[in-house]
């Protein structure tokens, strides 16, 4: 009895995670982006920067951001500020930068 409560919670968890994990991000819905095109391993694990980085590259990152800080070069972490600390793939994304500052911009 003790093993079948262990792994209907198991189950649960699981079944949560896949809830969440198999909403993508509208912009990569569009594109027609695959789970496998940022999961490169199995079981699918933390998606590092260098995979978001095959696709969006360095200079393409940089763009006129009207005067405001630039989120993706900024004078304390330069271009090496991981991307899951703003961009998240499966939840609401954030403004990292927002925990100290009061920066009015919004995240995709
Ligand atoms: C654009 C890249 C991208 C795509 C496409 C993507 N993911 Fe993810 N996934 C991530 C990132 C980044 C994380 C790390 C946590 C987060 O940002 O939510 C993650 C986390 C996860 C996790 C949790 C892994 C862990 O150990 O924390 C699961 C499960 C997962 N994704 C499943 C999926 C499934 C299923 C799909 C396809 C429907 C998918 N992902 C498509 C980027 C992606
Ligand atoms: C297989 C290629 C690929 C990978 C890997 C990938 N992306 Fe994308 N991404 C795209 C394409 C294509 C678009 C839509 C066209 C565009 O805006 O560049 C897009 C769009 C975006 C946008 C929205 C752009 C906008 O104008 O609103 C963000 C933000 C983004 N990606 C972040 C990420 C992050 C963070 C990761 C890593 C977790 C990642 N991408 C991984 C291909 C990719
Ligand atoms: C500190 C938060 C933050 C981090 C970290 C961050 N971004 Fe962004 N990103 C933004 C914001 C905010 C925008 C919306 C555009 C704007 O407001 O200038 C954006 C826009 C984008 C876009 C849309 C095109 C563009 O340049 O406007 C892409 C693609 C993108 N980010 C990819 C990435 C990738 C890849 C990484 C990691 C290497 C990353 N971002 C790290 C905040 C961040
Ligand atoms: C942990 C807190 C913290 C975070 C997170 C943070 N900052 Fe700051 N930032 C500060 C403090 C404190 C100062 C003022 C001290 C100084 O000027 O060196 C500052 C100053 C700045 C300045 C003015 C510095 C100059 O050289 O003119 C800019 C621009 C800036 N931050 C941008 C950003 C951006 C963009 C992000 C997100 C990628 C960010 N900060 C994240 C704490 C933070």
């Amino acid at each position: 009895m003790k093993h079948f409560k262990y792994l209907m919670t198991f189950a649960v968890i699981l079944l949560a995670n896949s809830a969440i994990a198999n909403t993508m991000k509208p912009h990569h819905q569009a594109a027609g982006l695959k789970c496998n095109s940022c999961h490169t391993t199995k079981p699918f694990d933390f998606v590092e920067m260098d995979q978001c980085i095959t696709c969006h590259t360095l200079p393409e990152r940089k763009t006129d951001y009207h005067g405001a800080p630039d989120k993706h070069d900024s004078p304390h972490y330069g271009p090496a500020l991981e991307c899951e600390n703003c961009h998240h793939e499966h939840e609401q994304s954030e403004n990292y930068c927002n925990n100290c500052h009061e920066f009015d911009f919004k995240v995709p």
